[in-house]
Parts: structure tokens; C-alpha cells; sequence
């Protein structure tokens, strides 16, 4: 196994669409694994895989109670993940491994399910709501090409942008 590097934004290949994945097998297992690895030594609690540069539809979450300061994260692998319902809404505070130094309030469907297939390709339902709906909302998100950034509003967003051009025009002259 081994920790992939994370893309930050603005790299364009965050924007783009990620492909189905069809095929199921060692190489896979192994991206998945690296996806996990990654995920946890960050650490985060999500990530999708065109964040490791691989425009393919999966994801991995953790599925560990996240308020309990003990905990040991639990990855849970999702390919080609899909809501197929949603309802009511709720705003939470999100930040993500690709965007450095923001986090911002934004509003997502409060429950949700989601169909996905395991690492055999076997399809299974995930059903999530508060937290944990949130970040399948985010990664699912990320298969799009679409960053939270996208929700936030667009004022917040170009404070957020400018203060990210300055910084790198500093750290290109020093
Ligand atoms: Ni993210």
C-alpha cells in the first residue's frame, strides 16, 4: 500500500467527470487500499479517488463514530456510488483534503441512500443521514468533478480564491 499524493485545488483535474468502473479486480483492490491509506494518514474522513488523480468512480469514507475521540477509522469502500434518495436538509461545516486553509457552512440533503457495488462488484444500499450523509454528498460530489467550494457562496468563494493567489504569488517570490 501507499499514500497517493492529494490533487489541491485549483487543479483542473478535479473538475472533470470520473468514469464508471468496470472493471473489477487486483488493481482495483489495490487503488482502494491506497485510497484508505491516504485517507487515514491525512487524516480525513472521505476522500473520492480523482483526488489521487484517477478519474474513476469510487470512493472511500469512514464509517467510524466520529465523536468518539477513541476511535479507529473504519474505511468503507463505495464504487460507483449513487443517490438514489434524499430528503430534508441540513448545513454543516465542511472543509476537503484538496482545498487547503477553508472550510465553510453548506447545505446538503439531511438523509440519504445510496447504491454502490463492493470491490466484487456486488451491489449494496447504504443509508446515512447527519454527518455521515454529509460526506457521502461531498465524495459522490467529487465523481463530478464538483468541489464544495461550488456550494459556498460566491462571494466567500473569490475572498477565498484571492487570498489563495496571493499567497502563492508570495511563495513564488520568496
Ligand atoms: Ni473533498
Amino acid at each position: 500500500m501507499s499514500v497517493l499524493k492529494i490533487l489541491k485545488y485549483p487543479d483542473p483535474r478535479l473538475n472533470e467527470e470520473s468514469l464508471d468502473v468496470e472493471e473489477f479486480g487486483e488493481d482495483l483492490k489495490a487503488l482502494a487500499a491506497d485510497m484508505a491509506e491516504t485517507m487515514i494518514s491525512a487524516p480525513g474522513v472521505g476522500l473520492a479517488a480523482p483526488q489521487g488523480g484517477k478519474l474513476l468512480r469510487l470512493i472511500v469514507v469512514d464509517r467510524s463514530d466520529l465523536e468518539d475521540e477513541d476511535r479507529e477509522p473504519e474505511p468503507m469502500v463505495l464504487v460507483n456510488p449513487e443517490i438514489v434518495r434524499a430528503e430534508g436538509s441540513q448545513i454543516f461545516k465542511e472543509g476537503c483534503l484538496s482545498v487547503d486553509d477553508f472550510q465553510s457552512e453548506v447545505t446538503r440533503y439531511m438523509e440519504i441512500e445510496v447504491e454502490a457495488q463492493d470491490l466484487d462488484g456486488n451491489l449494496f444500499t447504504v443509508e446515512a443521514e447527519g454527518r455521515m450523509a454529509v460526506i457521502l454528498q461531498h465524495e459522490i460530489d467529487h465523481l463530478d468533478g464538483v468541489l464544495f467550494l461550488e456550494h459556498v457562496s460566491p462571494l466567500k468563494r473569490s475572498m477565498y480564491t484571492t487570498s489563495l493567489l496571493k499567497r502563492r504569488n508570495k511563495d513564488a517570490k520568496s
